[in-house]
């Protein structure tokens, strides 16, 4: 025997020494969920411990998240039924959830790094990414909604606003109005490629964001293109994105490798809700060992190509590393 593989893995001080992939509290970005009202937190019912927070719970548990090393949080809101249309009007309130959940944060933990998702789904009260005209999900109208709506956030005091679309040619449109209106430094992380995912159902569950008709394939990627995924994100890039996504993870750990060998920008993965969720269940139900299946998938996603993690195991993981 010339070779012998396993005297590098004989004991834990030989294999930490040559572990090739470590995550780390800083590979993290947390999504967060905000409700109106006073002292709520309430549970999802497809999302086990995870949360909705009102404002001044949710500056608490920004606190609690700075204090165990984590930087970056994704904000989403529920908005009340009575303030959704089909324009997204409420999206551009300056006194919005949104906008008032961006200062929030700030407030807890002012280097806290703020991303804002920017989308219409949440605002839309068909439950689509877009504005709807004839049972169609338009893509012009509905990039220059975004847009405004991006510099909404960055006024409020988001660092980053991170769409969610996947219209055509909004990352263009967003980062053209914020350069027009002096705002040099905020930053643009795109869902680049965002696949048309069965994984998102408790994501829609947290915010009541399901569509109201057919389904988001018109403008979501086709879990089965590979190539497409590259179009995608080179064309994001072109059009001034800072931080591409590849979203959902697990599934398409293919499509992260495949990017990060091609782009020298920084790509994150988001660990979608149903991918949460799943490995939640099979824990509960004592058929899987939470704490190790959820390191070995984390550690898979950077493994792939990550440089950041979207993920809803962020709190639970960084308790244990
Ligand atoms: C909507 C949006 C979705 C997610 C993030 N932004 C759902 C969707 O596209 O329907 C999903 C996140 C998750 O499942 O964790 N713009």
């Amino acid at each position: 025997m010339l070779i012998r593989n396993r005297r590098l893995r004989t004991t834990e001080a030989i294999r930490s020494l040559v572990r090739e992939t470590i995550v780390t509290p800083n590979d993290f970005i947390v999504p967060m969920f905000v409700v109106e009202g006073q002292n709520v937190r309430e549970e999802i019912t497809s999302m086990p411990n995870y949360y909705r927070y009102s404002l001044d719970l949710l500056k608490k548990e920004v606190k609690e998240l700075w204090d165990l090393g984590l930087r970056s949080v994704l904000l989403f809101v529920k908005v009340p039924d009575n303030l959704k249309d089909n324009k997204g009007t409420e999206a551009l309130n300056k006194d919005g959830l949104m906008q008032r959940a961006v200062k929030a944060v700030k407030d807890a933990a002012p280097d806290m790094l703020v991303m804002t998702d920017v989308a219409l789904d949440p605002y839309s009260s068909y439950g689509h990414d877009g504005i709807v005209e004839n049972g169609q999900i338009v893509n012009d109208s509905t990039k220059e909604v975004l847009a405004k709506m991006s510099l909404s956030h960055v006024k409020a005091g988001a660092d980053f606003v991170a769409p969610s679309d996947m219209m055509d040619g909004r990352i263009k449109a967003i980062r053209e109005l914020l350069e027009q209106e002096g705002h040099v430094n905020s930053g643009i992380m795109s869902y680049s490629a965002k696949y048309a995912s069965a994984f998102y159902g408790p994501f829609r569950d947290a915010l009541d964001s399901a569509p109201g008709f057919g389904d988001k394939k018109t403008y979501q990627m086709d879990p089965a293109n590979r190539e497409e995924a590259v179009k995608e994100t080179l064309q994001d890039i072109e059009e001034g994105a800072d931080i591409v996504m590849v979203k959902p993870g697990l599934c398409y750990l293919d499509i992260v490798r495949d990017i990060r060998n091609k782009v020298n920008v920084p790509v994150a993965v988001y660990q979608v809700s149903g991918e949460y969720s799943m490995l939640k269940a099979a824990a509960e139900k004592g058929w899987l060992n939470h704490d190790a299946v959820m390191l070995e998938q984390l550690t898979a996603i950077k493994r792939a190509g990550a440089h950041m993690i979207a993920s809803y195991f962020a709190k639970d993981a960084v308790k244990l590393l």
